[in-house]
C-alpha cells in the first residue's frame, strides 16, 4: 500500500524500541523523514542509524523523557512542525498502586499518560491545521475498556486522554488533520518480555508456560507483533486516511469480549 507520505516528516515518541520503532520503520520505508524520541541515547542512536541506513531516509533523534514538561518543551522546540505525530511513550517510572491513596503516583500517571500527550497533540495540531495536513496517533491500551484495579491509574489517565483525543479530533477534522488512538492488547515487545520474566519469577513457571497462560485469553491464541501494530498505524497516518478520525481502535487479537 502506498502511504503517500514520501518526504513528510514524522515525529515519534517511545520510538527506539517496540511499537514506536515499528511505526518509525513503516514511515521510513514509505520515504518519510523520521525524528525519534526516547530516554536512552545509546539505543536511540542505534535505532536511528539502522533506520536511516536501511531505508535511505533522514532519521534524527532527540533524547527526552516525555513525562517531564521541560523535556517535552525541548522536543517541540527542536521539532515544531511534523506532518505526522505518533505518541507511544507513556508508562511512568515507579509505583502506580491505586491504594493506599498516593498523590505522587496519581500525578506521575497523569503527567506521563495524559498531560504529556495532550500538550504535544495540542501544540503540534495547531501547526498541522494551519498547513492543512496532519496525522496523529496515540498508543493507549485495551485496558481502558476493561479496567483492572491493579492498573486503575493508567486506565483512568488513558481514558481521560481518550476523551481529549475525541474532542481534539472534532476541532481539527475540517483542516485535514486526524487524531486517532490505538488500544493494544498484548504485543510482543520488551515491555511484555519484562512482564513475562516477572511472572516467571513470581509463579515458578517456565517462560513458555507463562506466555501460553496469558495468550489463552486472546482468541488469536498468541501475542501480537509490532509489525501488525505498525500496519494499522501506517494506514491511519497515510494521506488517504483523512476521513478516519476520532476513533479509538482496539487491536488485540479479539481479546475484548464486547461488541463496542
Ligand atoms: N506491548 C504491549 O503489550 C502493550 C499493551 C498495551 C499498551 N502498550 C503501550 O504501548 C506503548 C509502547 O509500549 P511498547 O510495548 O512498545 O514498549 P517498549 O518495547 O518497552 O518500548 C518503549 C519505548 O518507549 C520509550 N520510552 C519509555 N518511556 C519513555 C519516556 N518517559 N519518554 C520517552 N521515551 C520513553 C523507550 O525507550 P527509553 O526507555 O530509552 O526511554 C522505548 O523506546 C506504551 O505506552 C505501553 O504502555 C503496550
Amino acid at each position: 500500500m502506498d502511504l503517500k507520505i514520501k518526504n513528510r516528516h514524522a515525529l515519534l515518541t517511545g520510538a527506539s524500541k517496540g511499537l514506536g520503532r515499528a511505526c518509525a520503520e513503516r514511515f521510513a520505508e514509505a520515504g518519510a523523514r523520521v525524528t525519534l524520541v526516547a530516554r536512552d541515547e545509546r539505543a536511540l542512536r542505534a535505532t536511528c542509524d539502522e533506520i536511516g541506513t536501511r531505508y535511505n531516509v533522514r532519521a534524527d533523534w532527540i533524547v527526552a523523557d516525555t513525562a517531564k514538561p521541560e523535556d517535552r518543551a525541548a522536543v517541540l522546540a527542536k521539532c515544531p512542525d511534523p506532518d505526522i505525530l505518533v505518541l507511544s511513550s507513556g508508562w511512568p517510572k515507579g509505583a502506580m498502586q491505586a491504594t493506599p491513596w498516593d498523590p505522587a503516583a496519581w500525578q506521575g500517571a497523569l503527567e506521563s499518560m495524559l498531560l504529556g500527550q495532550a500538550q504535544m497533540l495540542s501544540t503540534v495540531g495547531e501547526g498541522m491545521a494551519r498547513r492543512g495536513f496532519g496525522r496523529m496517533v496515540v498508543v493507549t491500551s485495551r485496558l481502558i475498556k476493561e479496567p483492572e484495579f491493579e492498573l486503575a491509574l493508567p486506565a483512568a489517565a488513558r481514558m481521560g486522554l481518550s476523551a481529549y483525543i475525541k474532542a481534539l479530533s472534532n476541532h481539527l477534522a475540517r483542516h485535514n488533520v486526524t487524531v486517532n488512538s490505538i488500544l493494544p492488547g498484548i504485543f510482543d515487545t520488551e515491555t511484555q518480555k519484562a512482564n513475562t520474566a516477572r511472572l516467571v519469577a513470581e509463579q515458578g513457571l517456565t517462560e513458555a508456560e507463562v506466555v501460553a497462560k496469558r495468550a489463552v485469553f486472546t482468541p488469536a491464541g498468541r501475542f501480537g507483533t509490532p509489525e501488525e501494530f505498525s500496519a494499522l498505524c501506517a494506514y491511519l497516518c497515510s494521506a488517504d486516511a483523512g476521513f478516519m478520525t476520532g476513533q479509538a481502535l482496539t487491536l488485540d487479537g479479539g481479546a475484548h469480549s464486547g461488541v463496542l
